[in-house]
């Protein structure tokens, strides 16, 4: 299974996806590494590691279908099976997402439909829910809104901040996000409607 990754930011979750495959414990290749910002960790990481790294910055195209359509060049060359959002803080248009209906993929720090959109942990430590989690998805037209493939849940603690709540959610998201990779490199699974079911 070819990856690509699209991130904006620290690229902790790429970082838990390329340990995953380095170990042997996902099969699948990273086949190109995209960020939206020329200074987020993650491209820096993505270079360390010798994958083929690009910075295609929007604040450097006129409107969002010119930036789309540089990372489709980027994508056609690179030829990915699943394109990986690992905190690419970017909405894709309707176009792009329907050109790559069923193999784009999102995590998001929450239990979706619960909290989508910025700043999900705070939104969950301001509703008072007593557990919350991260879902990774399928990504559709809508806002954190597509089939869901894996969830994990966290307690939210009495004396949680922001700070402490994210932390505990992130390292339950770098599960989620290599165990849902793992679903869609082998490959049993069927998407009807909203329900992503495995096949024995
Ligand atoms: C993660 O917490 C991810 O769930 C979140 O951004 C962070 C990226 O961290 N994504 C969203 O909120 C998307 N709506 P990372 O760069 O260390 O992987």
């Amino acid at each position: 299974m070819r990856l690509a990754v699209l991130l904006s930011g620290r690229g902790s979750n790429f970082a838990s996806i390329h340990e995953a495959i380095a170990k042997g414990r996902l099969d699948a290749e990273i086949a190109a590494v995209i960020s939206n910002r020329a200074d987020a960790p993650g491209i820096q990481r993505a270079r360390d590691w010798g994958y083929d790294a690009r910075v295609i910055d929007n604040r450097q195209f006129p409107n969002r279908a010119a930036h789309e359509s540089e990372i489709r060049k980027v994508l056609d060359e690179a030829r990915p099976d699943i394109i990986v959002m690992a905190g690419y803080m970017r909405l894709l248009s309707a176009t792009f997402v329907a050109a790559w209906m069923n193999r784009i993929v999102n995590i998001h720090p929450s239990l979706l439909p619960s909290f989508p959109g910025v700043d999900a942990q705070a939104q969950a430590l301001a509703h008072g829910v007593k557990v919350t989690g991260c879902t990774v998805h399928f990504v559709d037209e809508g806002l954190d809104a597509g089939p869901i493939i894996v969830q994990r849940t966290v307690e939210v603690r009495d004396d949680d901040s922001v700070e402490t709540l994210s932390a505990r959610i992130l390292e339950q998201e770098h599960i989620a996000y290599v165990d849902a990779l793992r679903i869609l490199a082998a490959g049993n699974y069927v998407i009807e409607g909203r329900r992503v079911r495995r096949m024995k």
